[in-house]
């Protein structure tokens, strides 16, 4: 047991490590080299994490992510508080003319969720920086029922807004893009990483034709909604969106927030749960993407579906068959399934296991009341950490690290929930 302790005490000291490396000073990258900046959800994750040894940079962390938000509501997925060659798209290329600039698209909504956990570490000490952050926190939400529900479901209207860049996903969708037309360009990610690990020539000439787009209407959310080159159903999203909601009106209630405001946030999570049939799949037995511009699902079930428990929505009949495709990999929840053409084990968002995707269904299964899923889950995150190092993220059928190494998220999640998974807490 002491071997096993002093094992979780030094691994705990890395990642405080890491992520103190990563402290550019009142935000985090997500890891040097690959992402020189500020990203949406990585920050939350990283707030989460800070809230495990230093709870005034936790909130430091939120803040400095809000303070980018946009007049509308939205809070961008990428802020570039300071120039950085290495990394493209750069700000010149977004076009957003935002002071600090950002990108033009959002992210997974996740600061809520993970507030409302930063908060219960210290309700009185947190209680003052949480009422300043709620407006806020609102503001983006409603941005999201406004500019992304429209259909019912919550929608990504870039497959980078999904945070889940490459997932199988958003393949109908991206075969309809019309990339002809998008120039040359430099990436920058194939020198950082192995290029078999990053989405190919033609999906990035791809994400450019939306990102053009998009940059070429001013960014109007009306237009992109509507004559936009891509927009597809995302589960993943409605899911975190319909816990968002309730988590963010629960804290409403904790803070004296006026009740009306508190009852639009549980309509906005009760109208989601009411369009979820639209992307119930039949065949595959599931919560699958759909196609918004010509009704076509994703070929694949993917980790979005395992997000079901997050939202308190999954349905029965769905469980054995999502169980099934985790017994396909021996780590984590894969990103897609493994039985299904487009898997690729190492590519991205095409197959491998993600600590904090892992850590969001593990709240879900927790929740539910699946106990023993989430302590199997818990484990196998904390086995890919633990040897492996902190990892972006890693090949779930034999548990190669890949990515980026350092990785903020990958640290926060073994401060704020994998750790336990290595001493009998997740057996
Ligand atoms: C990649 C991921 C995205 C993440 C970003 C920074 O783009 O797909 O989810 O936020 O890297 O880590």
């Amino acid at each position: 047991m002491t071997i096993v302790m002093d094992r979780i005490e030094a691994l705990d000291a890395r990642a405080r490590e890491i992520m103190r490396g990563n402290d550019m000073g009142g935000y985090t990258i997500p890891t040097k080299g690959l992402y020189p900046f500020q990203w949406n959800w990585d920050s939350a994750f990283a707030a989460w994490g800070f809230s495990t040894f230093d709870l005034d940079r936790a909130w430091t962390e939120l803040e400095t992510l809000f303070s980018a938000q946009w007049p509308d509501g939205m809070v961008p997925h990428i802020i570039f508080h300071r120039p950085d060659p290495g990394y493209f798209p750069g700000p010149e290329v977004w076009g957003t003319r935002t002071d600090p600039p950002t990108s033009g698209i959002s992210q997974p909504p996740v600061a809520a969720i993970l507030a409302r956990r930063i908060l219960a570490a210290d309700p009185v000490a947190g209680r003052a920086r949480m009422k300043a952050l709620w407006p806020k926190m609102l503001a983006w939400h409603r941005w999201w029922r406004r500019c992304r529900c429209g259909h019912g479901v919550a929608a990504v209207a870039h497959p980078w807004e999904s945070g889940r860049d490459n997932c199988t996903d958003w393949d109908p969708g991206m075969a309809r893009v019309d990339a002809s037309g998008v120039g040359e360009y430099t990436r920058r990610d194939t020198g950082h990483v192995d290029a078999s690990m990053r989405p190919g020539k033609l999906d990035y000439d791809r994400f450019l034709a939306i990102l053009q787009f998009g940059r070429d209407c001013g960014w109007d959310q009306q237009t992109i909604v509507e004559r936009g080159p891509f927009l597809m159903a995302d589960p993943a999203i409605t899911f975190i969106l319909i816990r968002a909601h309730r988590d963010l009106a629960a804290l409403g209630q904790e803070l004296g927030a006026d009740p009306g405001e508190i009852a639009t946030l549980e309509g906005w999570a009760a109208d989601l749960v009411a369009a979820l049939p639209m992307i119930w799949h039949k065949k595959l037995g599931a919560h699958v993407a759909r196609d918004l511009r010509s009704g076509e699902f994703a070929p694949a079930i993917s980790s979005g579906a395992f997000l079901a428990w997050l939202a308190n929505c999954a349905r029965d009949e769905a469980e054995a068959r999502l169980i099934a495709i985790w017994d396909r990999v021996r780590f984590g929840i894969p990103s897609s399934d493994p039985a299904a053409p487009g898997f690729e084990s190492r590519r991205y968002w095409r197959g491998p296991t993600w600590p904090v995707v892992n850590a969001l269904i593990a709240i879900g299964m927790r929740d539910s009341g699946r106990d023993a899923l989430e302590a199997r889950l818990r484990r196998e995150t904390a086995e890919l950490i633990a040897n492996g190092g902190f990892w972006e993220y890693f090949d779930p059928l034999d548990g190669t690290p890949c990515g980026g190494d350092a990785f903020t998220w990958t640290a926060a999640i073994w401060l704020t929930w994998a750790r336990g998974g290595l001493n009998g807490e997740g057996a």
